[in-house]
């Protein structure tokens, strides 16, 4: 049952900013399908796509404006089912963005909804009785929208205000307006979504990665009705398309995948301190030397602990809405941070251009991106006009590239033998070829003090051992290693020595260490 997670490295694609194979200055599906070779050659072998459908791009397609429709800059609904198929005779999946909290306000089921007069869509979204009673103020719900529409009552959004937050009831309804999760209006919306879902499944998608999947219920304590939902929600795929994967937006593991997720997000919010890894003023995987790891690695020990064997717990690169990690880790840093990411459990995501170290550009927002539209900036191919984005004018594009002279591009990456490119390819070569190091291995963490380097683990699968130590700082540092070591399988840097049960990391350097294999018996 979607054992494909497993092996797979996935690649997330912003579909404005890969690649743009007719001039108009937006990346679409033709382009995806022509990049397929590229991805698979760098090693990922599945896709995450942001929201592709229509849309009025007030939050870059965050707003759906037709659930089953390929918004026309993109392409059609054949070229997707296309993409579908290109990537499967790669042996590539592909997951889509289900977007189940909100829409857009275009999306015909709220046109109906705002309207005066009865009708179907009516309890489709979460409105109060009367323009008079506002709905901000319940868990769950960001805003309201009044005044705009003929029907009389305010209407709950979910995230920015032109997204109006679909009804799937409240955990505990208190007010006459207030629909319970089991009331028809809230299991039709709930049946609309496994329609959608059912829709891009039956033509060939993998599974989704699901929006702001915590969202749904309002004035859910502890998420206990939300994650019902999901469980149903995993149910329905089960039954239908047991191959398909559920992946949450969610950052607490121990809720999501009790919900029936497969897999879910440490992210830059929440509880997780993933920022303290790649993304703030002294982060661990600096050179400085200045970071603390202990925190996220108490936190995930924890999650670990909750979940295992429910799901799995996947650490991105990044995403589309934080910024580059280029803006706080050089190249160089950047390799050790992905000898991390490859040698973690879950499957990794890697976030398109960062296997080149794309920067993180300071721009004006473009379609509700606001800081985020920084690491929005259209993939820098090669030297040629728009660095091999797009034919178009460069007024055209999606938002501005990065003009400095040594901006990063994939073809100079490829071909150099030591970048950021090639040591990430190689890692994942690696991680593919010891299932101790692929996503369902075991983790054990050796040594993770508060403010100290190295950070080193060991990944366990059947007889097959590996430690993994990382020493980002620049000074050597050692710890305490119990284990034989049989083979060095990866080394970044220098060598890493072993003697008398202590392992030195000189500055800057990784190693991966094949152990003897006896099922965790220590050695001095
Ligand atoms: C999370 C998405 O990743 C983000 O880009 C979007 O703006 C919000 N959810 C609202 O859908």
């Amino acid at each position: 049952m979607a054992n494909w997670l497993e092996n797979s490295v996935f690649y997330e694609i912003y579909p404005q900013s890969f690649c743009d194979s007719n001039g108009d200055g937006i990346g679409d599906i033709p382009g995806i399908i022509g990049k397929l070779d590229y991805i698979r050659e760098l090693g990922c072998n599945a896709l995450w796509l942001n929201p592709c459908y229509l849309s009025p791009f007030g939050d870059a397609g965050y707003d759906v404006a037709d659930y089953c429709q390929v918004a026309p800059r993109y392409g059609s609904n054949e070229d997707l089912e296309h993409l579908f198929q290109e990537a499967h005779k790669r042996e590539m999946h592909v997951i889509l963005d289900l977007v189940p909290g909100h829409t857009s306000t275009e999306h015909p089921w709220f046109k109906e909804s705002s309207k005066a007069e009865e009708n179907p869509y009516q309890g489709r979204y979460i409105w109060s009785d009367s323009v008079w009673r506002d709905v901000a103020d319940y868990e769950g719900i960001t805003g309201s929208l009044r005044g705009l529409f003929l029907r009389d009552g305010c209407v709950a959004v979910n995230f920015f205000s032109n997204q109006p937050a679909l009804n799937y009831g409240f955990a505990n309804p208190k007010e006459p307006w207030q629909s319970a999760v089991d009331s028809p209006e809230a299991l039709e919306t709930r049946q609309a979504m496994k329609d959608v879902m059912d829709f891009w499944l039956s033509k060939g998608c993998d599974g989704f990665r699901v929006d702001m999947a915590a969202s749904l219920i309002k004035n859910d304590e502890g998420h206990k009705e939300t994650m019902k939902l999901w469980q149903d929600m995993r149910g329905f795929l089960d039954k239908n398309y047991p191959d398909a994967v559920m992946i949450s937006e969610w950052g607490e593991p121990d809720k999501s995948l009790m919900g029936g997720f497969h897999m879910d997000f440490l992210l830059h919010f929440g509880p997780s301190h993933y920022m303290d890894l790649f993304r703030c003023e002294h982060p661990y995987f600096s050179r400085e030397g200045r970071g603390d790891a202990s925190l996220f690695v108490e936190t995930y020990k924890k999650n670990y602990r909750l979940t295992e064997g429910k799901g799995m717990i996947c650490i991105p690169s990044g995403n589309h809405d934080m910024e580059r990690m280029r803006k706080f880790l050089d190249p160089e840093e950047m390799k050790m941070a992905f000898a991390f990411l490859l040698s973690m459990p879950g499957a990794p995501f890697l976030y398109y251009g960062d296997e080149i170290g794309l920067r993180h550009l300071k721009l004006t927002s473009v379609e509700g991106g606001y800081n985020r539209t920084g690491a929005r900036t259209p993939m820098q191919w090669n030297c040629e006009k728009n660095y091999g984005f797009s034919e178009g004018e460069r007024e055209m594009l999606y938002t501005p590239q990065d003009e400095s002279e040594d901006a990063p591009v994939v073809s100079e990456e490829m071909l150099r033998e030591d970048s950021l490119w090639r040591e990430i390819q190689k890692l994942i070569k690696i991680r593919r070829k010891y299932p101790a190091l692929c996503a369902s291995g075991g983790i054990e963490f050796l040594y993770c003090e508060p403010e100290k380097y190295p950070l080193a683990y060991l990944r366990r699968a059947g007889e097959e051992e590996i430690l993994v130590a990382l020493n980002p700082s620049g000074k050597e540092v050692c710890c305490k290693c119990p284990y034989e070591v049989k083979e060095r399988i990866y080394t970044l840097g220098k060598p890493a020595k072993r003697e008398a049960g202590v392992l030195c990391l000189p500055a800057e350097s990784a190693a991966f260490l094949k152990c003897a294999g006896n099922g965790g018996k220590k050695y001095n």
